[in-house]
């Protein structure tokens, strides 16, 4: 039950009403019996009104304000002190209200991590990434402080070469993709096979090894066509699906301070993508 001392979460992006964020965590809430202490809402906010949304968050004292598109970057000013992690990979999706100062985290890459680090050692391992946007940021940081060597492939040879410099990377063009066999993991960061363009896929079953790990951050749909064309040659295959889970499970934690039910999130993940 809600009452006067319930701590309200909240998402803003522009558009929001498509957000799973505020049924994942309320049903989180429920199921670990603190939808009294806690509620997760969302409110649609434009780019224009973004410092009068963060200053009124603070004033009403909200205690975790979620941020996605088109907040992630342009939200860092307004805030009062961003942490360590997030201030490297330039974007924040996460801001707790710790005593009335606002504080900036980033947990997608722990969406990166988690899935790798429960497949494989990390360590010395060698690691593409497709892509240099700001998905690929967080990609790059998950790994980097994994020590796991990266190349960065883009299409925009500039971006690969900025972002390959902040990450002490190599970086190559995609059209280089007969190179990407040699790597013990390959991660797509691009929007590429995301729904609708469901048959695009950046890499064919020729372009993939057998003993590779192939990550797709796609999750719409669930199984990208990078994914089949992976499965096909014989590769193991993470889902974004997984990425959406695990940097849930570390936002549950920065606001509640406390550990959510891993498979209890899994299933309602499941369940509210509709994944068969
Ligand atoms: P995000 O913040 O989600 O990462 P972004 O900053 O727009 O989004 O970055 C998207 C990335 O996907 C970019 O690296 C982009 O390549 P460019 O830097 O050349 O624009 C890459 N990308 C998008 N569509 C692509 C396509 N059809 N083929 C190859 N790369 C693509």
């Amino acid at each position: 039950m809600v009452t006067a001392k319930t701590k309200i979460n909240i998402i803003i992006g522009d558009p929001v009403e498509h957000s799973i964020s505020p049924q994942l965590h309320n049903l989180a809430y429920q199921h670990h019996k603190l939808d009294k202490d806690f509620i997760y809402l969302a409110c649609r906010v434009k780019k224009t009104q973004l410092k009068q949304a963060i200053a009124g968050a603070k004033a009403l004292g909200i205690n975790g304000i979620t941020c996605t598109i088109p907040h992630k970057v342009n939200v860092i000013k307004y805030l009062d002190k961003i942490d360590k992690t997030a201030k490297q990979i330039g974007a924040v999706n996460t801001i707790l209200n710790k005593n009335g100062k606002l504080i900036g985290y980033n947990t997608d890459w722990y969406g990166i991590e988690a899935p790798l680090k429960k497949r494989i050692t990390l360590k010395d391992k060698t690691a593409a990434v497709l892509g240099a946007g700001g998905a690929a940021r967080a990609v790059c940081y998950a790994l980097a402080k994994n020590k796991i060597k990266i190349t960065v492939f883009n299409r925009t040879l500039e971006k690969a070469k900025q972002l390959a410099s902040d990450f002490k990377a190599e970086y190559k063009s995609i059209n280089e993709k007969h190179l990407l066999k040699s790597y013990d993991i390959v991660i797509n960061a691009t929007p590429v096979g995301m729904y609708p363009n469901i048959k695009d896929s950046l890499l064919t079953p020729k372009d993939i090894a057998k003993d590779q790990i192939i990550f797709d951050i796609v999750y719409t749909p669930y199984e990208t066509q990078l994914l089949k064309n992976a499965k096909k040659a014989g590769a193991k295959i993470i889902y974004g699906f997984e990425m959406l889970l695990y940097q849930a499970i570390l936002q549950f934690k920065i606001y509640t301070n406390q550990t959510p039910d891993e498979d209890f999130l899994r299933t309602q993940l499941y369940k509210l993508l509709k994944i068969k």
